[in-house]
């Protein structure tokens, strides 16, 4: 139901920057529908000194909309913080994320960030992993590898079914904010945490795999909002 959806990425939203953030950090601002909610509640605060480094040109629009300072790494290279959205999350703190195809520059920054702190609703909460995002691993690609990367990922050690993901109200595929393709990889299963691991630097070892959409261990905190108005921490 799109209004429980709703309300529970708030309460995610709402509660971890008044958990986790204070006036004048440097704060990572990540994409997607749930970090709408991040940037009302900085603003809210009225945290007006906190400096904020975007994900993506719909992130960069909600800090300027919110009327919050607005920075980029290379003027503000290490941050206190990134608070973000995921695709799903499970036990073991792996994350999928790019759903939204923003996940080069959100691990770019997640990265220079002291912590990443994940604010999701209760359908992203896994116990296996991929359970819940049937969609695949995204992964942005050079445009020019695209069909041999589908090629190479079909094969071992992958074994991933992957297909280029196509834009809904324009004909051609979806253009990342950086220029490229994105493939979304399905996969049969990836029973045991070192085979996640071992796909993580494996799928990067690609030429033309920009970057993939596994956040293995980036975050140790993650808010889920529960239907029932309540929130569940996983730290
Ligand atoms: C953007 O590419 C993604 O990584 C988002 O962080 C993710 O899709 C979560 O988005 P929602 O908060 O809209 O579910």
């Amino acid at each position: 139901d799109k209004k429980l959806l709703d309300d529970a990425k708030k309460l995610a939203g709402y509660r971890a920057v008044e958990d986790n953030v204070k006036n004048g950090q440097r704060v990572g601002i990540g994409s997607g529908s749930t970090v709408k909610y991040v940037v009302d509640k900085i603003k809210e605060l009225g945290y007006t000194d906190c400096i904020c480094v975007p994900t993506s040109f719909q992130s960069r629009q909600l800090i300027i909309e919110a009327g919050l300072k607005l920075s980029d790494l290379s003027i503000t290279p290490e941050l206190d913080i990134t608070i973000d959205g995921a695709d799903e999350v499970d036990q073991h703190f792996n994350l999928i994320k790019g759903g939204g195809g923003c996940q080069l520059q959100e691990k770019i920054v997640a990265h220079a960030s002291k912590e990443l702190v994940i604010v999701a609703d209760y359908s992203k909460d896994s116990v296996e992993f991929g359970q819940n995002w049937k969609k695949g691993i995204p992964i942005e690609v050079h445009p020019m590898a695209y069909v041999p990367i589908i090629k190479q990922l079909s094969q071992a050690p992958f074994n991933l079914k992957a297909t280029l993901r196509m834009a809904v109200n324009k004909a051609g595929p979806v253009v990342t904010d950086n220029g490229n393709f994105v493939l979304d990889a399905t996969f049969q299963s990836l029973n045991s945490q070192h085979e996640i691991e071992k796909l993580n630097v494996q799928l990067k070892m690609i030429p033309g795999v920009v970057e993939h959409g596994l956040f293995i261990n980036m975050t140790k905190k993650v808010y889920f909002g529960q239907t029932d108005g309540t929130i569940k921490l996983r730290s």
